[in-house]
């Protein structure tokens, strides 16, 4: 019997219309072009890239509001350019679609920032002019800041937020997959009928968060809903992500990996989607040398110029308590650990002994996705976590387009060997990048709501 053909991997570039997302520190250095984030000649050399390089898709992250608690204010994160200033993703993407052919481009909304009913219709504008290249990762906030702004007391508490993002979701499936009928549009112009009116259709949703009538205002795109991404992994998200995405984001060693892809598989079952509609990706800085001398001399530079202090602003918004209450210096064991609040004990809890500091975590959080040595060496522990049940990689930059340069000229030959990635471009949309058809499978709650799925509602003027 011969043995089971290696399972193609798929890659993304992960970064964010800012300063500074990952890698705290780093923006400085004259390698990289972090500091012309609001020109789009940086956006364009990079899609070109990733395009050429058989990358899949660029991943862009995005916050909307300040890391604003650490030392009691914003102060770290403005002068480390910390996520802020932080462009709009979204606007990039038409550009950067423009001078590429294949290369998918799924960016981060908050299901908070927007009305579904103005969202769907940004969605199937960009699915139209990116010919079906586009994915949305879906986020609920976490930031304080990013409410208060947008017109809310306060964060909505943790599942709340998901109870709402459940809302939005089915706002748009009934817009994106059940509005028009793919025949609407005729274009008849012997006839002069530009859509058929019998074949669009009110959605009338009326749900605990949102009241849309409906239709849609746009015809349907190539995908009709984008590639569902997600991240968040809590018990509530992980519920979420099994009924709706179709990637899910996941920060976690191999053995962690292989119980989140267990978990949310089975899961998933229960929604009755199948195990392969969900792929997993880790993310990873990949730090290339020639050899592994070569590698880890690359990481002692970029280690020594690392931030402590944006790494720990980053990690306190994202915790949601102070770590500039604490001296980073300090060892973990010498502080009581019974008079901390829970969420900063759960994280001294997490050092691997009691002489660790806070300033420690924060160089861990930024480097524990690292990854370094040869080609390789690299491919070989990307292999592993394949195994582990990676379906793919984030890539997360410590340098751009450098990081990316990096593993596409050195990894990625050394994973086409293997068989473990695409050596070339195929014509499609995103879904048939990843999934190999173009719109949601039937089994996904999306298409539920597809007329003739059980889902239809009349149409507007029938
Ligand atoms: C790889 C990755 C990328 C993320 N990107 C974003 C982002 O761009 N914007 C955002 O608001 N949250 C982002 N998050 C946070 C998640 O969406 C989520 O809010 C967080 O993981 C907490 O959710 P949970 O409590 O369900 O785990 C990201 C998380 C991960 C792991």
């Amino acid at each position: 019997m011969s043995a089971a053909p290696p399972k193609r991997l798929a890659f993304n570039a992960f970064s964010m219309n800012c300063v500074s997302h990952i890698h705290h520190g780093l923006w400085g250095r004259p390698d990289t072009r972090q500091m012309e984030y609001n020109t789009l000649d940086p956006w364009l050399e990079l899609a070109r890239i990733l395009d050429k390089g058989c990358i899949d898709a660029l991943f862009l992250a995005d916050v909307v509001g300040l890391y604003d608690n650490y030392r009691g204010g914003p102060e770290t994160s403005i002068r480390e350019g910390m996520q802020v200033p932080v462009n709009d993703p979204m606007l990039l993407i038409p550009a950067m679609a423009a001078v590429t052919e294949h290369l998918g481009f799924a960016f981060t909304s908050s299901v908070l920032s927007e009305h579904p009913y103005i969202f769907a219709r940004r969605l199937s504008t960009l699915d139209h002019l990116t010919r079906g290249r586009v994915g949305w990762n879906i986020v609920t906030s976490y930031l304080p800041g990013a409410a208060r702004n947008l017109g809310l007391e306060e964060l909505p508490r943790h599942d709340d937020r998901y109870e709402r993002a459940d809302d939005y979701l089915e706002v748009l499936y009934k817009l994106l997959e059940a509005s028009w009928d793919d025949d609407a549009v005729v274009g008849d112009t012997a006839r002069g009928v530009y859509a058929e009116p019998g074949r669009v259709h009110t959605i009338d949703h009326v749900g605990p968060y949102y009241q849309v009538p409906g239709p849609h205002l746009s015809e349907p795109s190539p995908q009709r809903t984008p590639v569902l991404f997600q991240a968040g992994s809590s018990d509530r998200g992980r519920e979420f992500a099994a009924r709706h995405a179709e990637a899910m984001f996941v920060v976690s060693n191999r053995a962690g990996l292989a119980k989140i892809v267990a978990d949310v598989r089975a899961r998933a079952a229960r929604y009755g989607r199948r195990p392969e509609d969900i792929k997993f990706f880790p993310g990873i800085t990949p730090i290339v040398g020639g050899t592994e001398a070569e590698a880890r001399a690359k990481e002692a530079e970029l280690r020594e110029q690392l931030s402590i202090e944006g790494g720990l602003a980053h990690m306190s918004g994202s915790i949601g308590a102070d770590l500039g209450e604490l001296d980073p210096h300090r060892p973990i064991g010498s502080y009581d650990f019974n008079a901390m609040t829970g969420l900063l004990k759960g994280l001294a809890e997490t050092a691997p002994d009691r002489s660790w500091t806070f300033g420690d975590l924060a160089k861990r959080q930024m480097t524990g996705q690292f990854l370094v040595g040869s080609p390789e060496q690299i491919a070989d522990r990307l292999a592993s976590f394949a195994e582990a049940g990676a379906d793919g990689f984030n890539l997360v930059y410590t340098t751009t387009p450098g990081t990316f340069v990096d593993f596409i000229d050195g990894v990625a030959p050394e994973l086409q060997r293997r068989g473990l990635m695409r050596a070339e471009n195929e014509p499609g949309t995103l879904r048939d990048r990843l999934f190999g058809h173009p719109r949601l499978p039937d089994t996904h709650p999306g298409a539920h709501v597809r007329r003739g799925n059980g889902g239809g509602r009349p149409a507007v003027l029938s």
